[in-house]
């Protein structure tokens, strides 16, 4: 009887303690992206708080210039897209996953450059931080940029999620897909940082001033 009740009080602890803190950060052109992502918060948040931050340059380029211009930006090796930022507590969470579009083999230019500006965040965390990372393509693209975008943040990803253009048209399987990669990531352990290997970005800007 007595073992009955120690076990039914431990469940009921287990169920009120504090669910993981989640940060989605994504950025999206033509809302691909934005539609994974909330499949992925719909699917966290039956286990986990979860805060979705949508990353936007200040600056709109329309037209066949501003895509131009976006090409011009994808292939640089440290896009400067003027972003507008708003505050983030980021000591607040837990896990932080970063989502985008596949622009020219690597993520688009405006989440590289969030990440360029932030990673002293990611890495600057009081406790270790599980990365989780999406993103959507055409069709090929998305290796190169986890491994680059891993290597910039010095973080390996404890789980990615990769949605081809035709997956899209199968709500279901983007579903599924978003499912599984938000139960592989609550239930992932944290994989050890890695070295870092180059002078972040905001550092370098202070040097100069
Ligand atoms: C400038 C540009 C470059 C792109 N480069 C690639 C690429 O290298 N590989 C790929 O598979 N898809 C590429 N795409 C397609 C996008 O990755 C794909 O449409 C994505 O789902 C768009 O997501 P979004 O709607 O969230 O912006 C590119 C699209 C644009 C606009």
């Amino acid at each position: 009887m007595r073992i009955h009740l120690l076990v039914i009080a431990a469940l009921a602890l287990g169920s009120l303690a504090a669910k993981p803190d989640v940060l989605i950060l994504y950025t999206t052109r033509t809302n691909h992206t934005r539609t994974v992502v909330e499949q992925v918060a719909g699917a966290l948040g039956e286990s986990a708080a979860v805060t979705v931050h949508g990353v936007h340059s200040s600056v709109t380029r329309p037209g066949i210039l501003g895509y131009a211009k976006g090409i011009f930006q994808a292939f640089a090796k440290e896009p400067l897209v003027p972003l507008q930022e708003e505050p983030i507590s980021w000591d607040r969470y837990d896990t932080v996953i970063i989502a985008g579009p596949i622009h020219c083999w690597n993520y688009s230019p405006v989440l590289r450059s969030y990440l360029l500006h932030h990673e002293a965040k990611f890495g600057g965390f009081p406790r270790k931080i599980k990365m989780g990372m999406i993103a959507t393509q055409g069709g090929s693209g998305a290796g190169k940029a986890f491994k680059s975008a891993s290597d910039l943040l010095a973080l390996q990803p404890a789980e990615t999620l990769v949605i081809n253009e035709s997956q899209l048209k199968r709500p279901a399987e983007v579903q599924f897909l978003s499912r599984q990669f938000a139960s592989n990531l609550i239930a992932a352990s944290t994989p050890a940082p890695l070295e870092v290997t180059h002078t972040p970005l905001t550092t370098l800007m202070h040097e100069n001033l």
